[in-house]
């Protein structure tokens, strides 16, 4: 067969000098070298002509017109590969390319042709690329490629080949990619393949091939992708991974993937050989026997897929060293015994699944350590003790499903507030992680209890009486009346405090202001609550309602508001305001004695300055361009209240400024001071100025305006560039003084915020525009301050980039809307 490719139909000329690279060569052979380079040339420029005028060759024009007869092609595309055929090496012919008037490639990828390939085609001798692929050719893959020596690639995947590979493609021992993936091949992979000793990728997937992996494979030194998934293929993976001999560098294999087959017997101890493997998918077959130790040493494994077999025995702890491992799934086997402790030793771990084995004994507190973990299931074990609260540093976590083990204990909060209870579920001494499950209480009876056990008393003890005295606290607030009338009641047990207004009549009102908000006047005064914050107008409360959801309540001072009339209308007037960047009034209520509350949306990150200032060591920087998003929404805000809702702030400072779940800015406490008579106006502008927001012009004029607010907006930017509240003195100086002292050369070193040095999203140009910006609006001549609009266009000349996704995630946000309406 060997000879096949050597056929007397080829002028054997060509190929003959081909092959002494290492001998001496003769002048002519060098000619012949230099033609040869410069065909390899013309094949990557894609055009010849001018070199290679020559005509074809009568057999290779045969070989065209033949495989034209074959394809069928209902565009017409091959109209140009006309009879005369004088053109054909010209480049006038679709997809051909020749050297010396002989065919080197056919390449019509994605053309819609149909039909067959002739089996004429083994007449085109010096073709090196059959390019054919997603198309929707059928019939068989003709046996005479065997004839082309010189055959180097053979793209030939989506379309309709059926019946065997013929095992003469063996002869082209040039072959470096054979892809025939996605047909409806059937037969064997045979055997013969494995004289294409410079194979590099071999893609036979999604066929119905059958019988079993031929041995040969397994010992191709440039072999690097070998893919055989979703076939019928059955036997046992050959066990000579990586050849004889101890020279396992020399084996290029990256990916492997034999998933959905009929494989069985064990996973072969030689693939630990593979020193270069990157991917090894074997799920999905009938494997059984235990993984072998030796997997733990392929050290550039990234994805190691085991899924969906029999595999039992332990989980051997080599594995824990596969540092590069990003993707682990092994669900869906038998394996038993535990999580071994040093797991963590799969730093780059970010999918892990042990979903439905054996696997007993606790889930070790080191998991904790896996930082980019995001998808974690454990469900369907034999699992036991509690999830250990080191699950909470996963920040990363999207999913995580311990559900239907035998765990207990309490499930951590954090755990319990993200997840659905169906990841929790089927472990019948868990608790915590919805309504009906509730944590036991404090009656441990005669049964001892364990240290863990015993902190998560003492801590229920404590939140009891925190509870209990925020509970004091509130009636004391909302309950004047209801303590009077006796009708104040604490549920210490459920941890809730109900205020009680029954009195409809008498009681108080409730304006739902946006027809979102479902609750009614005893949803408020019954929810749980508490303290977030003073400010001059009030005391905040956080507030969760019945069903869970949690509100912001603003409980004004009622001495300082204005009568209830005049009251009512600026809430009709401020109810209106929407903006992303201003925190939305929701519903306000007015109580029978005169109490006052503002219901708005619960802000769950808190303020910015908090955000800011207020974090604790181990937190993560915050980015640039998170502090260059909070700039401009700021901006934004502030540009809708000036000019859509004529409203001054008057109070702008970043502990006003929300933060909302996409560390988006909201702000808050706009529109206030027209609640209040103007005594309680100056107040506040007195405490403004006390944080190092307020212009140094308000100090005679008392009025806060256009301009005032830039100055505050100006000092948020400055917050922001320096990472210091303007609170702060340094040296003596405030912020603003502090910045204004030093020379433009001294900013990098002292001014900017360490975190934005070592920022690599943020050039020193960018900080520097942005700080001569802050400096512009803090000026202290009112005139020479920009206008919040200009700010605004300034901020996003600096990063446009951040503008624009602000302005796609608005359009995905106004659409959503309407796709729910249409469910
Ligand atoms: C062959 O086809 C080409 C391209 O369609 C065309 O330009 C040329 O005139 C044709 N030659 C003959 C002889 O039909
Ligand atoms: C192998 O073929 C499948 C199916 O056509 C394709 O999805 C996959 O990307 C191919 N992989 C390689 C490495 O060629
Ligand atoms: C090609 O492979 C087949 C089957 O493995 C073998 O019988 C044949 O001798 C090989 N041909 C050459 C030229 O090595
Ligand atoms: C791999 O793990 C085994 C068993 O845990 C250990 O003995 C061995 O030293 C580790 N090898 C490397 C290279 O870390
Ligand atoms: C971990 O993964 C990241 C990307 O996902 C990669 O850049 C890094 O090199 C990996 N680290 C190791 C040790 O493989
Ligand atoms: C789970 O483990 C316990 C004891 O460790 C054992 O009694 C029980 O049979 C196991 N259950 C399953 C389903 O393996
Ligand atoms: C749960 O664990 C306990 C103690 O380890 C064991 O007695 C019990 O059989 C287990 N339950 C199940 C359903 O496996
Ligand atoms: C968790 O796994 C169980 C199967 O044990 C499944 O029923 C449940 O839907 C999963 N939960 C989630 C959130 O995927």
């Amino acid at each position: 067969m060997g000879g096949f490719c050597q056929s007397s139909l080829v002028s054997t000329r060509y190929h003959k000098k081909r092959e002494p690279f290492m001998k001496k060569l003769f002048p002519c052979q060098y000619l012949l070298l230099f033609l040869h380079i410069l065909s390899l040339f013309c094949i990557q420029r894609g055009s010849c002509h001018s070199w290679d005028g020559v005509l074809i060759t009568q057999v290779d024009y045969q070989g065209l017109q033949a495989v034209k007869h074959g394809l069928e092609d209902g565009g017409g595309l091959l109209r140009s590969w006309n009879d005369t055929g004088l053109d054909a090496c010209s480049g006038a012919w679709i997809g051909i390319k020749c050297a010396r008037g002989k065919v080197i490639a056919i390449q019509l990828p994605w053309k819609g042709l149909g039909g067959y390939i002739s089996d004429k085609i083994g007449g085109l001798t010096a073709l090196r690329r059959l390019s054919l692929h997603d198309n929707a050719i059928g019939g068989q893959i003709p046996a005479s490629l065997g004839l082309l020596r010189d055959l180097r690639g053979v793209y030939l995947f989506n379309n309709r080949f059926s019946g065997a590979i013929p095992p003469n493609i063996g002869n082209c021992f040039l072959l470096q990619t054979l892809d025939l993936s996605n047909n409806l091949l059937t037969g064997s992979v045979p055997f013969s393949i494995a004289n294409s000793t410079r194979l590099y990728r071999l893609n036979l997937s999604y066929n119905n091939l059958t019988g079993s992996i031929p041995e040969g494979l397994t010992g191709l030194p440039s072999l690097t992708f070998l893919l055989l998934q979703h076939n019928d293929l059955s036997g046992s993976i050959p066990d000579t991974w990586g050849g004889i001999g101890d020279n396992k560098s020399s084996y290029q294999l990256q990916t492997l993937n034999f998933d959905h087959n009929s494989l069985s017997g064990t996973i072969p101890i030689s693939l630990g050989r593979l020193g270069m493997l990157q991917e090894l998918d074997l799920s999905d077959n009938q494997l059984n026997g235990s993984i072998p130790e030796e997997i733990g040493s392929l050290s550039s494994l990234q994805a190691l897929d085991l899924s969906g077999n029999s595999i039992n025995g332990r989980f051997p702890t080599s594995l824990c060293n596969l540092s590069s491992l990003v993707q682990l799934n092994l669900e869906g086997n038998y394996i038993e015994d535990q999580i071994p402790e040093a797991i963590d030793g799969l730093k780059n771990l970010s999918f892990l699944s042990f979903s439905r084995n054996l696997i007993d004994g606790p889930i070790p507190t080191v998991i904790g350590n896996i930082h980019s973990l995001a998808h974690l299931d454990l469900s369907e074990n034999n699992l036991t003790g509690a999830i250990p609260d080191t699950v909470e540093n996963l920040t990363s976590l999207t999913y995580f499903n311990v559900s239907n083990n035998n765990l207990s204990g309490s499930v951590p909060l954090i755990l319990a507030e993200k997840f659905d209870p169906s990841s929790f579920a089927g472990n019948l001494q868990l608790c915590g992680y919805v309504a009906s499950a509730p944590c036991p209480s404090l009656h441990p009876g005669t049964r001892k209890l364990n240290k863990k056990e015993l902190i998560v008393t003492v801590a229920g003890i404590v939140f009891l009486f925190l509870l209990l005295l925020c509970t004091a606290l509130l009636s004391w607030l909302f309950g004047r009346r209801a303590k009077s009338s006796g009708k104040s009641s604490a549920d210490a047990s459920s941890g809730k405090k109900t205020v009680e207004d029954k009195k409809e009549g008498g009681g108080g009102k409730l304006v739902i202001l946006d027809g979102h908000l479902l609750f009614t006047a005893d949803d408020l005064l019954c929810a749980t609550a508490e303290i977030m914050g003073k400010s001059s107008f009030g005391t905040v409360y956080k507030a969760t309602l019945e069903d869970g959801s949690q509100v912001a309540v603003k409980r004004l001072k009622e001495k300082l508001a204005k009568n209830p009339k005049e009251f009512e209308a600026e809430l009709t007037v401020l109810g209106k305001i929407q903006h992303q960047n201003l925190l939305a009034l929701r519903a306000y209520y007015m109580g029978p004695k005169g109490e006052k509350l503002l219901v708005f949306d619960f802000m769950p990150k808190g303020s910015l300055a908090a955000f800011l200032h207020a974090r604790g060591p181990a937190a993560n920087s915050i980015a640039w361009p998170t502090r260059m998003n909070i700039a401009m929404g700021i901006a934004r805000g502030l540009h809708h209240l000036h000019t859509n809702a004529g409203i001054i702030h008057g109070n702008l400072t970043s502990s006003n400024t929300l933060l909302d779940e996409q560390t988006d800015p909201k702000i808050s406490e706009y529109g206030l001071s027209s609640l209040m008579v103007s005594d309680a106006n100056s107040d506040v502008i007195a405490t403004a100025g006390a944080h190092g927001y307020r212009a140094p012009e308000l100090a005679k004029i008392k009025k806060a305006d256009a301009k005032t607010d830039v100055y505050s907006l100006g000092m948020i930017i400055l917050e922001l560039v320096t990472g210091k509240p303007p609170g702060e003195t340094i040296n003596g100086m405030e912020l603003r003084q502090w910045v204004a002292s030093m020379s433009e050369e001294e900013w990098s070193n002292e001014v900017f915020d360490l975190e934005l040095m070592k920022d690599s999203a943020v050039t020193q140009e960018k900080l520097v525009e942005t700080l001569k910006l802050a400096l512009r609006c803090i000026n202290s001549s009112p005139v020479e301050r920009p206008e919040v609009e200009q700010i605004l266009q300034q901020l996003e000349e600096i990063e446009p980039g951040i503008a624009a996704s602000v302005a796609a995630a608005e359009e995905t946000k106004d659409a959503a809307p309407e796709s729910t309406d249409a469910n």
